[in-house]
């Protein structure tokens, strides 16, 4: 793993909108510590633990809640579905009171949360001497049109053992380091990233990393003896800007898609420049998006002029 600063951390440019827009524009991301309503990641690591738990990796009874060697084939690593998705624990965040008075201090404005998270539960991996990089990339890449903020929040305490997420600083004005294979977008090479620019801090619980789209981000293995990895990975954005309708597919076709939300209808062009993504963050092509849609489906979509910019599931 190359050398690793530490993230500024920006909680004394809160109230100044100036210095956190400066902050932003210069680091590509804002680091807070300790600002989000501990009993409300208390209450989301509660349903994590209860899954560690039915799932047999770690024991009811271990105050620590420690991973206890079994056999964790079954259990999802780095996955976007899994219970807690089904579950709905975004919820427990994104409806929370005290959690949306910090966004709306923070953005001056209401926050509006896009609905996809990613709940991580990783265990050690087997391998420690494997690269610790899971997936170096930016999320900009994948989700053109949707100008969210990453919103990446650990669960748990994880220090430099048990990973959690490292990301590159003041990449963000530059042209994305992906590499493209035709339509393929691969992962970011590690050497491609210059040095000294990698970051990261041991955190803790109320601890919030927002970043751009275009900053360059990685999670890190966890090569702990005997911790879970809980963090997750949701995105928002300042209620003031564009919004993606968040709705359900009503019609789906290769040119065309019907979404309905609480507005009522809205009916979109699909052309050969709308990013639609398949299952792998892939982009699909027109022919596939029925095969891969159907009526009834929670999609986000960026749109402009009556045409889609981006599709892509909820979760
Ligand atoms: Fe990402």
């Amino acid at each position: 793993m190359p050398e690793m600063g530490e993230l500024n951390v920006s909680n004394h440019l809160l109230g100044d909108p100036a210095a956190l827009a400066a902050t932003w524009d210069r680091d590509g991301y804002w680091f807070f510590r300790d600002v989000l309503d501990k009993a409300v990641i208390a209450d989301i690591r509660r349903t994590y633990i209860d899954y560690l738990i039915d799932m047999g990796v770690t024991d009811p009874n271990d105050p620590f809640h420690r991973y206890n060697g079994a056999d964790y084939s079954a259990l999802p690593i780095n996955s976007n579905m899994t219970r807690m998705n089904e579950q709905k624990v975004h919820r427990l965040l994104h409806e929370a009171p005290t959690i949306n008075d910090f966004f709306r201090c923070l953005f001056g404005c209401e926050p509006f949360w896009v609905p996809f998270t990613v709940h991580r539960t990783n265990p050690p991996v087997q391998d420690v001497s494997r690269p610790r990089f899971d997936f170096i990339h930016d999320d900009g890449s994948y989700n053109e049109g949707l100008d969210f903020l990453i919103c990446w929040v650990p669960i748990d305490e994880i220090d430099a053992d048990v990973g959690g997420l490292a990301v590159v600083e003041g990449l963000n004005k530059q042209p994305s380091l992906h590499r493209r294979d035709g339509a393929r977008i691969l992962p970011i090479q590690a050497e491609d990233v210059p040095p000294g620019t990698w970051r990261r801090t041991d955190y803790r619980p109320g601890d919030v990393l927002l970043m751009s789209l275009a900053t360059p981000h990685s999670g890190l293995s966890n090569i702990s003896r005997d911790r879970f990895r809980l963090s997750m990975d949701t995105r928002i954005m300042p209620g003031a800007s564009r919004l993606p309708i968040a709705g359900t597919l009503v019609e789906v076709g290769a040119d065309r898609v019907g979404v309905a939300d609480a507005a009522g209808r809205h009916d979109l062009r699909v052309d050969p420049q709308s990013f639609v993504r398949g299952h792998r963050g892939d982009r699909l092509s027109m022919a596939d998006i029925p095969v891969r849609y159907s009526p009834g489906d929670a999609v986000i979509v960026a749109h402009a002029d009556g045409r889609v910019v981006n599709m892509r599931p909820q979760h």
